[in-house]
């Protein structure tokens, strides 16, 4: 059995979509769900799906080590960033090597790095005139959005495309993708 955490900030559409996947799956489950947001829609998600979630601040994170040590107690093998905003301190990223990935909605490396996120990221595509956008999934390392890419997923951006039409296009593609992508990767940890 490969246990799961997922991190997110928001309104966790994707862990939601990720955890009904693995609802299926019997060598893989979700074993911890943990925010930075005590208001991020993700809370209501996890109780809804009966996974067990964690609100942590900055310092549980890197200085007092308390998110190293919830993902040592619930034997996490495998982390997923699904909307998650915060950079990742060194010293998790040395102590899961491979085994964090991230999803960024847009065609990396452009229109990554710290401050993008979610509508700001739909809103530069479309004001820059780009003909495409689509969904990345990537290894994370110690700076945004620049880890090995393992995913991407694209389509053309059509006349009179707003940034929010891009937005759902973009989550229906990682909604499809993400937990597919993840399955494959945790089956070769
Ligand atoms: C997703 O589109 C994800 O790609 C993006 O946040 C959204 C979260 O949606 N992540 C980033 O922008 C990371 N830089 P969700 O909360 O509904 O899953």
């Amino acid at each position: 059995m490969k246990r799961i955490a997922i991190f997110a900030s928001g309104n966790g559409s994707n862990a939601q979509r990720i955890a009904e996947y693995f609802n299926e799956i019997s060598e893989i489950e979700i074993g911890l769900v943990l925010t930075n947001n005590s208001k991020a829609g993700v809370l209501k998600r996890a109780e809804r799906l009966g996974l067990k979630s964690v609100v942590f601040n900055r310092n549980d994170f890197a200085e007092n080590a308390k998110v190293d040590i919830l993902l040592q107690d619930h034997e996490i093998d495998f982390v997923v960033l699904a909307g998650f905003l915060w950079l990742i301190p060194e010293f998790l990223i040395n102590k899961y090597p491979n085994k964090i990935v991230n999803i960024h909605p847009a065609l990396l490396p452009k229109y990554g790095g710290k401050g993008m996120y979610g509508m700001r990221v739909h809103e530069t595509v479309i004001a820059n005139g780009e003909k495409q956008s689509g969904i990345s999934i990537h290894y994370v390392n110690n700076k945004y959005d620049e880890g090995q890419i393992i995913f991407q997923a694209n389509f053309d951006i059509e006349k009179g495309e707003t940034a929010e039409s891009l937005a759902a296009k973009i989550h229906e593609l990682e909604h499809e993708h993400f937990p597919k992508v993840l399955e494959r990767v945790i089956n070769t940890i």
